[in-house]
């Protein structure tokens, strides 16, 4: 029993999963041919093989219905909240164009932008609307077309991010039941919102006269030092809230941003390096898509199987960061 007013208490329970690529592969032998570096120094300073890029007039919209679509199956959902900071336009949103392709009807429909922490930012927002009876079934999208953001002519850029589109369906359960997502940790720091920047084309400078002002700026070693510490912090803040040991967690999803990122944290953590999941090597730093993208290939390759005790922990620009877990469910 309740009381008068107050609701029973609803989790957001992961009920979907799936991915979705451009099919053009980047490699590394390809940016080495045309730029000043080598797949020897990309793949030992970043962990990264190849990535993946949108055709000519493929966009985020693209990539987050089909990525949507698979994380939906058969099923419907009443909201649809996506994350990205390379939305098709600058207004309106995606989601609502993502919603229509997908035959949702007039659901509620938004972006979120926390940029590489977009998805657990998205995920807690997503909790939020079931929690609060706003929302039954949401459909939570990661998508992100970053090669659209970065200077092609930037060795420091070019060789981290690619495209993709990863997401989950949640739905509405029990507290405790596998597959509920919670509790969340999730911060930002303003002050330090130059260490990934984009100059131009919002409202405080829409124009510039140099082309480079709307391309990505990337102070790489100082967003590294803040990545490996944040995450570290977020990670041990919800297991603390959880009550969960570093021991107990199975699998640690990390946004995939640099294989040494993910190693160094779990390390700090003092978790096995067998539980920390990387797909960063054939997709490089997918941004909002990175963590929905590493989850849909770990279940895939069996690395992730139901029952499995699952920490996620994400940073990006902003800076934001954020962490949360659950315990893998049975899937459709
Ligand atoms: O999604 C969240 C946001 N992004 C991240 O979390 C990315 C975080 N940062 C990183 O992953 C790393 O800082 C990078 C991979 C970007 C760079 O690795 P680093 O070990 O921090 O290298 P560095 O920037 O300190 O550069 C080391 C050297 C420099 O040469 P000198 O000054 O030592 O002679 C760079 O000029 O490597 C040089 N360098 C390159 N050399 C070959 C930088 N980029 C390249 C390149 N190829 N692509």
């Amino acid at each position: 029993m309740t009381a008068a007013g107050s609701l029973p208490p609803r989790s957001a329970v992961v009920a979907g999963l799936g991915g979705a690529l451009p099919d053009r592969v980047v490699t590394n032998e390809e940016i080495a041919a045309r730029l000043d570096t080598s797949d020897e120094w990309i793949r030992t300073r970043t962990g990264i093989r190849e990535r993946r890029q949108v055709a000519p007039g493929q966009s985020t919209v693209d990539l987050a219905e089909e990525a949507g679509r698979a994380a939906l199956g058969d099923g419907r959902a009443d909201a649809v909240v996506l994350a990205t900071s390379t939305a098709d336009q600058l207004c309106p949103a995606t989601a609502p164009q993502v919603a229509a392709r997908l035959g949702l009807g007039t659901a509620l429909a938004f972006d979120v932008n926390a940029v590489c922490s977009g998805f657990v930012y998205a995920l807690a927002t997503a909790a939020g609307l079931i929690a609060g009876g706003i929302a039954t079934r949401v459909l939570v999208i990661g998508a992100d077309v970053f090669t659209s953001l970065i200077d092609p002519d930037d060795r420091t850029t070019v060789p981290i991010f690619g495209d993709g589109a990863g997401a989950v369906l949640l739905r509405a359960g029990e507290p405790g039941e596998r597959g509920a997502l919670g509790p969340f940790d999730l911060h930002s720091e303003g002050e330090l919102a130059k260490l990934l920047w984009v100059e131009a084309g919002g409202a405080a400078r829409r124009v510039s006269d140099d082309p480079k002002d709307r391309f990505m700026v990337m102070q790489g070693t100082a967003v590294y030092r803040h990545a490996c510490a944040r995450m570290a912090e977020s990670s041990r803040a919800v297991l603390e809230q959880a009550g969960w040991m570093v021991g107990d967690v199975d699998r640690f999803v990390g946004h995939q941003a640099n294989i040494r990122i993910l190693q160094a944290t779990a390390k700090q953590l003092g978790m096995p390096a067998d539980a920390v999941v990387a797909n960063i090597d054939r997709v490089g730093n997918t941004s909002a898509a990175s963590i929905p993208l590493a989850l849909a290939d770990a279940v895939a390759d069996g690395t992730l199987v139901p029952g499995h005790r699952v920490l996620l922990t994400a940073f990006g620009a902003g800076l934001t960061w954020g962490s949360t877990v659950l315990t893998w469910p049975s899937l459709p």
